[in-house]
């Protein structure tokens, strides 16, 4: 049986390690904080001790971490997938990077070493019922080949060469983070205004925003915002596309706004859903008391 590693097993990757597990696959788990492998280890996946030794005779290694420190702290050196891999080892990566990480991973792989850019769309249920949308870089023929383990976990979309998997990420991201400040914004002007909450959706409804309106009512009526993706991951998001963008001189005014939201949703010690956001957003209008 074709042997998978899984390397970062947070809310992502432990739910991609359990899917990959139930779907029959031999699974070889890392993660930083051993305790989140413990759950997988026994009847469904072996752990290992580096993220070199998960890749040392895995035919495919999927990495799930934060962000771009995390992917080269498992990637590189001594101890990293790197070290571990050779000529018939495909490198899947799926965490939300930058194309600069991208570019950086490539180059520390072993010459022959495969490499497809693999980040999803879609959060925690998505991934258990293997729904993700998953944006697939790399050459065709490695994308057909890995196409049946992906398909455990989602659709996959092959959008171009190596990064082109990264771009699509980075653009499906721009709208969720700027839909939401553009949500939370329009409600505080009809507050402001003094429409009444309820009469606020009413017309939110007959707007481009009535879907995300719908979905977003129930937390901005009872201030919950239940953990899916967390507020610094969104954060983190806000910057690799406004660096992204930079790299390629172009002006997104918009993200720009939408990044210091985030960022200031970001700095208050706990770490919320990004969609609280909308509760920052909406606690700033003038007369409100601020939490
Ligand atoms: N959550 C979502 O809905 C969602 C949806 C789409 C895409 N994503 C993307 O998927 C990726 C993972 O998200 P998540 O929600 O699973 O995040 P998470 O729950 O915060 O997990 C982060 C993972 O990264 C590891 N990590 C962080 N820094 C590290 C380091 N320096 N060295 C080694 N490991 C490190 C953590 O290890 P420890 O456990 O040891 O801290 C953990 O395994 C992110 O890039 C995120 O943007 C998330």
């Amino acid at each position: 049986m074709t042997r998978v590693a899984v390397i970062g097993l947070g809310a992502m990757g432990g739910r991609i390690a359990r899917r990959l597990i139930d779907a029959g696959h031999d699974i070889v788990v890392w993660n930083r904080d051993a305790t989140k492998a413990a759950p997988l280890v026994g009847p469904g996946a072996t752990p290992a001790r580096s993220p070199c030794e998960a890749a040392r005779g895995a035919a495919a290694v999927i990495t799930m971490v934060s962000d771009p420190a995390a992917l080269r702290d498992v990637t590189e050196g001594p101890a990293g997938v790197a070290a571990g891999a050779d000529a018939s080892t495909t490198i899947i990566q799926m965490a939300t990077v930058g194309p600069a990480s991208l570019t950086r991973l490539a180059s520390v792989l072993p010459p022959g070493a495969g490499l497809l850019d693999a980040p999803v769309l879609g959060s925690l249920s998505e991934v258990e019922s293997g729904s993700l949308r998953i944006f697939v870089g790399g050459p065709a023929e490695l994308m057909e080949r890995w196409r049946p383990l992906l398909s455990a976990l989602g659709t996959p979309l092959h959008v171009g060469p190596l990064g082109a998997g990264t771009a699509a990420k980075l653009m499906a991201n721009s709208t969720l983070l700027g839909v939401l400040c553009v949500l939370g914004e329009a409600l505080a002007l009809g507050e402001g205004l003094g429409l009444p909450r309820d009469k606020a959706f009413d017309v939110l409804a007959a707007t481009p925003l009535s879907a995300q309106a719908e979905r977003r009512r129930r937390s901005i009526e009872s201030g919950q915002y239940p953990a899916r993706f967390s507020m610094s991951l969104a954060r983190k998001d806000a910057e690799l596309i406004l660096e992204a963008a930079a790299t390629t001189g172009l002006d997104l005014r918009l993200a720009a706004a939408a990044r210091t939201w985030f960022a200031e949703a970001d700095g208050e010690g706990t770490d919320p859903d990004y969609s609280a956001v909308l509760a920052r957003i909406l606690e700033r209008r003038p007369g409100r008391s601020r939490t």
